[in-house]
């Protein structure tokens, strides 16, 4: 590669094709957030739903959005045309062979069974074409795969305690439990005694918590969740005492630069606060939450964030690093993966 550029420049085109021969762990994907609009209305037109929306082109036009719950309206709605197991399987299977083309060795993905359980999907259809489609695409580009089952903060808890409950007997093929959904006004707290069913089955727990929300929702997901992983978690910097505590804790950040900007939670990318918390000792992350709607997948995500915060070669294979220090792989495997982004940062 050629970068005809003065040494204090970045050489963009060089910096991409590194960040693309990274080998990548992500760990914060909804897999209903990569349901792209002609799949959706591919779905549609198979399982008779009707989406409110006219063409491919005016669903897109449509993602614009001006906090986490415009866009959650809009998410929620289209998930509707997932109805069958051979859809859960299909969204699954086009995650990956896409996420496998930037580099991804390894995802950890959520789904959101109340979304579909609402409307009478079982949870058997979900789970089960889900794991088909992760199993057979993961064997395929090699990638390794586990579901994180999230819990919709919106509704009440014994609503929540009711889907571990019909997700226990499927409790092998679930890594973790998660929570997400509208932060605000539905603290971790109240989902106490969810994530103790949860992880009395033997799962890990992480939580969305600072994304919209204030540190002290963090300090819930941490004290009362017992949260391995804060998902976003990019409010914690306004707490030092907090930054202190994630810092010493060595607890994952995985941040979503793309997503933040799509819903407001930053007005530009340059305003991110990414290589703050870097600065701070965090174990932060770069993942892509809602790929289809939020203009990106991770390597997109991993680009534009090196380019608008000038990140540095070490810094970017510190990222890579960490999202496989912050999985749950097995420590043997991490560490393979983690030899191998220091022999490729040379
Ligand atoms: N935050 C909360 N809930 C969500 C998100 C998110 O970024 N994406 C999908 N559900
Ligand atoms: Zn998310």
């Amino acid at each position: 590669m050629v970068c005809a550029l003065s040494s204090v420049e970045v050489c963009v085109e060089s910096l991409d094709a590194f960040i693309d021969s990274l080998p990548k762990a992500e760990l914060h994907l909804h897999l209903e957030g990569t349901l792209e609009p002609e799949l959706a209305f591919e779905l549609a037109a198979r399982n008779g739903v009707k989406l409110r929306f006219p063409s491919v082109e005016a669903l897109r036009q449509a993602y614009s959005f001006a906090d986490l719950q415009s866009f959650l309206d809009v998410y929620y709605r289209v998930a509707a045309v997932l109805v069958t197991e051979r859809d859960f399987r299909d969204l699954a299977a086009a995650y990956v062979a896409r996420a496998a083309a930037d580099g991804v060795k390894h995802a950890e993905v959520f789904f959101d069974p109340q979304t579909h359980t609402v409307r009478g999907v079982s949870m058997g259809t979900i789970v089960r074409g889900l794991q088909a489609g992760l199993t057979d695409a993961g064997a395929a580009h090699r990638v390794t795969t586990r579901l994180i089952l999230c819990l919709l903060r919106h509704l009440p808890e014994d609503e929540a305690l009711q889907t571990i409950d019909e997700a226990a007997p499927f409790g092998d093929a679930i890594t973790a439990i998660g929570l997400d959904s509208s932060e605000v006004g539905h603290p971790p707290s109240k989902f106490a005694r969810a994530f103790a069913r949860a992880r009395a089955l033997g799962w890990h727990a992480v939580a969305h918590a600072g994304e919209e929300g204030p540190p002290a929702y963090v300090w819930e997901a941490l004290e009362i969740l017992r949260a391995e992983r804060i998902d976003h978690g990019v409010r914690a910097l306004e707490d030092s005492a907090l930054v202190e505590r994630l810092r010493r804790g060595r607890v994952p950040l995985t941040v979503c630069p793309l997503s933040n900007v799509k819903l407001r939670v930053f007005d530009r990318l340059e305003a991110h606060n990414l290589k703050g918390l870097l600065d701070q000792g965090l174990v932060v992350t770069i993942n892509s939450d809602d790929p289809a709607y939020f203009g990106g997948y991770v390597g997109e995500n991993y680009r534009r964030v090196a380019e608008a915060l000038r990140l540095s070669r070490s810094e970017i294979a510190q990222l890579a690093r960490n999202s496989f220090a912050a999985s749950f792989l097995p420590d043997a495997e991490k560490r393979r993966w983690m030899a191998g982004i220091d022999r490729l940062e040379g």
